[in-house]
């Protein structure tokens, strides 16, 4: 049995846990597995495809990042490639990648990624690879499981960056505004806010008004609270408003978003005439050592993947339901990703303590 494993799509601490898991896995059943290095570009001769033993596992459980190397622009049927005029245009490598699959002679894949990845995993199953996906993001947004590894440790990063924000803020009498990852979903805000003490969390699944925002920074204000402390989820917009990006999507790539923590202040210091400060915390939440929580659940996914290639069972993604570890088929993950729901216990617990929704 020859198998091979994969990195996709933006980092996330616990990725070299997985990775650790899936060859120690592999190895102790005796099998040979290989590296895909870069994504999928290691199948397109764009990076290399390294052969794995327990020593290139070893010591890496703590480490942040991915020892084979990612890229969130590296889609086999979308290739970014640059035209003799300069401009990028797009092409569709994936018969390259199945041909490249096959004269490696690999038996199964391991891919670990987001929701891109997960995708375009499933399009190559249906294209006849045999492969077994394995969740990852920091935004804990892929439908299917109820958390990624990354997800932990981004969250723990913000909390961290929101307790350190208090003392300027209490200090210096102002509002701090902080923006978080999480693209489209609040997750991360929600749960950093939260365990942070935010007076104001606004988040993509809430579309909010900034009347609103102001309306609690006064009321602190009048109850002799001259600080604020406001958690603005990157992919929050306002009512009737669009998202903010800093960069538009290129050719297989998707837009970043950023700027809305920016707005938000500029907006809370014109109408309350408080001083207010803003803050990005922007790729911080992506680095460092994974917290003991990443660690276990990617070390769970890989070793849980491994079982399910034994198993001869592809085209599905491991996951996480409630305590345990199951299997659900890749084509149900495609599709809307896991927003945070209105109706939540998490969203009803910030309300109740009346943290500001912005709604
Ligand atoms: O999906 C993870 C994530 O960190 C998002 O929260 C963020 O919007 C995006 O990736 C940033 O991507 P990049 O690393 O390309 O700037």
């Amino acid at each position: 049995m020859r198998v091979a494993i994969s990195t996709g799509g933006g980092d996330a601490p616990g990725l070299n846990a997985v990775i650790r898991a899936a060859v120690l896995g592999s190895i102790n059943r005796g099998w040979e597995v290989s590296g895909i290095r870069r994504g999928f570009g290691g199948l397109l001769g764009d990076a290399r495809i390294v052969q794995m033993d327990q020593d290139s596992v070893r010591g890496i459980t703590h480490l942040g990042g991915t020892i084979l190397g990612t890229t969130n622009r590296g889609n086999p049927f979308r290739w970014p490639l640059l035209g003799t005029d300069g401009k990028w245009v797009e092409e569709d490598r994936s018969n390259e990648l199945i041909d490249s699959f096959h004269k490696h002679q690999l038996d199964g894949l391991i891919a670990v990624g987001g929701d891109g990845t997960l995708r375009i995993a499933h399009e190559l199953y249906e294209r006849g690879l045999p492969i077994v996906g394995v969740p990852k993001t920091i935004d804990n947004d892929v439908a299917g499981t109820d958390y990624t590894f990354g997800f932990d440790t981004a969250v723990q990063t913000a909390t961290e960056a929101i307790d350190k924000l208090h003392s300027t803020a209490e200090s210096h009498e102002r509002v701090m505004v902080v923006e978080l990852m999480g693209r489209t979903a609040g997750w991360i805000a929600l749960t950093a806010g939260l365990a942070g003490g935010a007076d104001v969390i606004l988040i993509p699944e809430l579309p909010f008004d900034v009347d609103k925002v102001c309306d609690k920074v006064r009321e602190r204000e009048a109850a002799g609270r001259h600080f604020s402390i406001v958690v603005v989820a990157e992919g929050a917009t306002a009512k009737n408003g669009e998202a903010v990006f800093q960069e538009a999507g290129g050719p297989g790539g998707v837009g970043r978003l950023g700027g809305m923590g920016a707005r938000v202040a500029d907006a809370i210091a014109e109408r309350t005439g408080k001083e207010t400060r803003s803050l990005t915390l922007g790729h911080l939440q992506r680095g460092g050592s994974p917290t003991t929580r990443d660690r276990i659940l990617g070390l769970r996914f890989g070793a849980a993947a491994v079982r399910v290639v034994e198993a001869g069972r592809f085209g599905v993604m491991v996951a996480l339901k409630g305590l345990d570890m199951v299997e659900i088929p890749l084509d149900s993950v495609m599709g809307e990703p896991r927003l945070v729901g209105l109706e939540s216990e998490l969203l009803l617990t910030a309300r109740d303590l009346g943290i500001s929704l912005g709604d």
